[in-house]
């Protein structure tokens, strides 16, 4: 009787419940997949009352029957056997406008890792009103600006009210005083200043890297890993769909603790661009001067471009573990690094980081990518704030350095702390010595259901492994970021619910 089959996805269906009771009676718009993506309004009189995953498909094939008959040259009419997957079901309560979605946004998962972590703390909060929520969870910093760092931006702040200490626009790259402070600080006889771009962070920068090696370029990560590579290689059209193990066209590099959380290159495929990140969030791992030395010589040999994350640099204590990527001979003429003063000096909502693009690195037409990134930043960024490079500078200086190592110090010893607690319980952990991370494992569970667990037993986020990639699976992610109180409170709660 109906034409098209319909396939209705998981993600689809999330905005049913959530949105229709709210705004019915409302027009409900969906996305479906045939040769392309279109998108199809459902009329109010296809809008039941209360609705079943099977009367939604009976309701679609139905629409999707009105409108083929409607215009009888479609395409849907001409492919009207194929099966319609529908990718999203949302009412709306005013007009849509005629715009398609960017299809490579409906690929996305759910939400970004962070925000859903987020909605279900805030539910757990109002289902239990008392509870005193400790969050290890998104990993963010805690602790108050150092005094010496939070000076200097007081004073150039202060200065921006008269005519001496204003300054407006300032070089897209960064001011010259705070390259030159990085490189020698960062890249003593490594890098010179000019390969060194001050940006708003590293996240933005991820993402502005994403775009300038545009949609056609492939793309491996870690697995697990930070999931800003790849959903920003989803928004930018560089993968397919979701399978349920991960994305088509990303090539996903098992790290687990059987292989040392460090991936067997031997069986990867080339890609156009690897994203490393080293100490890795979320397991905590650092790479190894030999590990290292082992993925440069591969990236060489693929001709591929490595993107390296040293946003926890400063974290290692192993000797044996670079802290850049630069260290490894011959890395300038593969490797872009990325870092940032989020983690080292409390600046995640100060923002301040860096890229650093070598001159030698070049593409196969034998353009320097410095080129192109130095482009990307004139073009698409206007400079980071020059308060907040005041601060950068100050970070750099004896007596901030100083303060910033103290920081970190005090962070890594939450990371012992909590290491110590989850190995006295009897867990298998990883990470905590060279990162602000431990990596928990609960085999056989999914990490969500551990989540949830511990979120119920404890009142404490942490970060399902599962949400870092296939790999993760089994594993949840403790931040060492937190008051040395909460920590202890932590420590304490989890020995209650999970102590043996
Ligand atoms: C591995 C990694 N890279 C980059 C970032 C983002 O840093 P920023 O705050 O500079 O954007 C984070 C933040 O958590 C991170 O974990």
């Amino acid at each position: 009787m109906y034409f098209f089959p319909v396939m209705i996805t998981s993600d689809a269906l999330q905005g049913i419940p959530t949105y229709l009771p709210k705004y019915q009676p409302a027009l409900a718009v969906f996305t479906c997949q045939t040769h392309k993506s279109s998108c199809y309004r459902l009329s109010k009189r296809f809008i039941p009352g209360s609705t079943s995953t099977e009367q939604w498909r009976h309701y679609i094939a139905m629409a999707l029957n009105m409108n083929t008959m409607r215009n009888s040259n479609s395409k849907m009419m001409r492919s009207s056997r194929t099966c319609v997957v529908v990718r999203s079901v949302a009412a709306v309560e005013r007009g849509t406008v005629n715009v398609q979605r960017n299809e490579n946004f409906a690929k996305l998962r759910a939400g970004y890792l962070f925000p859903e972590i987020a909605r279900r703390r805030r539910a757990h909060q109002d289902a239990n009103p008392d509870a005193k929520v400790i969050s290890l969870g998104i990993g963010d910093t805690t602790e108050p600006l150092p005094q010496y760092i939070a000076d200097a931006m007081a004073k150039a702040a202060a200065g921006m009210a008269n005519r001496e200490g204003y300054s407006g626009y300032g070089a897209e790259q960064g001011q010259g005083s705070l390259r030159e402070a990085l490189a020698n600080t960062f890249y003593p006889n490594l890098r010179v200043p000019d390969e060194i771009f001050v940006s708003d962070g590293s996240k933005c920068d991820i993402a502005r890297i994403q775009m300038m090696f545009g949609a056609k370029a492939t793309v491996a990560v870690q697995d697990p890993s930070y999931p800003v590579y790849v959903d920003t290689s989803v928004m930018m059209g560089m993968t397919g769909e979701y399978n349920n193990a991960g994305f088509d066209n990303i090539v996903y590099m098992e790290c687990k603790p059987e292989n040392n959380f460090f991936p067997d290159l031997s069986k990867m495929p080339r890609t156009d661009i690897i994203f490393f990140c080293s100490p890795n969030n979320p397991t905590g791992a650092a790479a190894t001067r030999a590990q290292l030395t082992e993925l440069v010589n591969f990236a060489k040999k693929n001709g591929s471009i490595l993107v390296f994350d040293a946003a926890y640099a400063l974290y290692i204590t192993n000797p044996d573990c670079p802290r850049s990527i630069f260290e490894i001979p011959g890395a300038e003429e593969v490797a872009i690094e990325t870092c940032s003063f989020s983690k080292y000096a409390g600046f995640t909502g100060v923002r301040l980081g860096w890229t650093v693009v070598p001159k030698a690195l070049k593409y196969a037409d034998g353009t320097p990518v410095w080129n192109d990134w130095n482009r990307m930043m004139t073009t698409c960024f206007n400079g980071a704030s020059n308060i907040v490079q005041a601060g950068g500078l100050a970070c750099l200086q004896p007596e901030g350095y100083k303060e910033m190592i103290s920081l970190i110090e005090f962070y890594k010893e939450n990371a012992t702390i909590l290491l110590a607690a989850f190995k006295e319980m009897g867990f298998k952990v990883y990470g905590g010595n060279d990162a602000p991370y431990v990596w928990v494992g609960f085999p056989g569970k999914a990490s969500w259901d551990v989540f949830a667990e511990i979120l119920q037993k404890c009142d404490i986020v942490t970060t399902p492994g599962s949400g870092f990639g296939p790999a993760g699976e089994g594993f949840v992610r403790a931040s060492a970021f937190g008051s040395r109180e909460n920590i202890l409170e932590a420590v304490r709660r989890f020995k209650v619910a999970f102590g043996k």
